[in-house]
């Protein structure tokens, strides 16, 4: 079984508004809600892929009874901690005469100790299942700013693979707890390692430096593809991983969809190679698709023919 985490799951409600002006009254044409947050679209991107997958998490209010709602008329099984607080939603508005998209994401409820403290319960209780748990998105207000470094230990010493996908300070503490997998994009990655990469060169140098702070393995994507750092039969590897760029449809969810690609290779034991080739696959497939973790499996399966993996020799020790 894989857990997919969502600490701060949302209704992800999109509208379609022709001619999208600010200050001015419209009227949708088009409207769609779905369950949202980065946990949830991991789950029903691995869902489509054919893999098990329980996503849990906090949700509260009638919007997390609507998360709840929306995940059972997916058939995404889910065990989700009921918070006081009301979950968030998140609005997109995509223009289809100019094509842009235009996101307003609410900050989410503010979390109890004692809530807390009854998700971690649920987790490590669920986790006893599991082969791979997935933490991912942003983390709700009034959690230590180390709640996934917390959690990252606890799985690890229960022997449960953890992939972490997150930014900012959390992603800075979770990834010295020595994660197994850590997948930021590159704007994250420079965050992380606080500076920009100028070239590939500094891309390259950037994922080793990433998983010399403590993951096992590190991916940094891109709209070409990813960069990364995998072990391949416990030695440390460096891969270019590239697919030629398409004009994305949304431009929400194909981290995603990588993720998720990924983690289902993982769990089926491919080797890393090919868990990458998958992983690009997916990502792309997925920018055809409006909706956050909407992958079509037969379509991503033949990308994979598309996605070329190159080995890079290990550039000169970083720091
Ligand atoms: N324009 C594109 N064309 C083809 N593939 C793409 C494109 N954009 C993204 N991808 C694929 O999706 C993967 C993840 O993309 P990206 O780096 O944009 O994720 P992200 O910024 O984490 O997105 P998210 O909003 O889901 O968090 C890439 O590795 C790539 O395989
Ligand atoms: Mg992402």
């Amino acid at each position: 079984m894989i857990i997919t985490v969502t600490l701060n799951a949302a209704i992800d409600k999109s509208l379609s508004v022709p001619n999208f002006r600010l200050g001015r009254r419209h009227r949708t044409v088009e409207q769609r809600t779905m369950a949202g947050g980065k946990g949830v679209n991991i789950a029903r991107a691995l869902k489509a892929l054919g893999q098990p997958v329980i996503a849990t998490g906090m949700a509260g209010g009638a919007t997390g009874t609507h998360i709840v709602e929306e995940l059972t008329a997916e058939a995404i099984l889910n065990d989700f901690v009921r918070i006081r607080d009301e979950s968030r939603t998140n609005t997109s508005v995509l223009d289809p005469t100019s094509g842009e998209q235009t996101e307003i994401n609410e900050r989410g409820p503010t979390v109890t100790e004692q809530e807390v403290e009854l998700f971690r319960d649920k987790l490590l209780y669920l986790a006893r299942g599991a082969a791979i748990v997935v933490l991912a998105g942003s983390l709700p207000r009034g959690v230590d700013v180390d709640l996934y470094a917390t959690l990252i230990r606890e799985l690890q010493k229960a022997g449960v693979t953890t992939v972490i996908d997150t930014d900012g300070e959390p992603l800075d503490h979770a990834v010295r707890a020595e994660p197994d997998v850590v997948s930021p994009n590159v704007l994250e990655a420079e965050e992380l390692v606080g500076h920009e990469f100028a070239g590939e060169e500094e891309r390259l140098m950037a994922v080793r430096e990433i998983a010399e702070l403590g993951p096992r393995e590190a991916l940094m994507t891109m709209a070409d593809g990813c960069v990364a750092h995998v072990l391949v039969k416990d030695k440390p590897c460096l891969r270019r991983v590239r697919i030629e760029p398409r004009e994305p449809l949304a431009r929400r969810g194909s981290g995603d969809a990588f993720l998720a690609g990924y983690v289902a290779a993982r769990y089926e034991g491919r080797p890393p190679d090919q868990c990458l080739r998958f992983a690009v696959a997916c990502g792309a497939e997925s920018t055809g698709r409006l909706g956050a973790g909407l992958i079509d499996p037969t379509q991503a399966r033949r990308l994979m023919g598309e996605v070329e993996v190159e080995e890079v020799a290990l550039p000169v020790e970083v720091g």
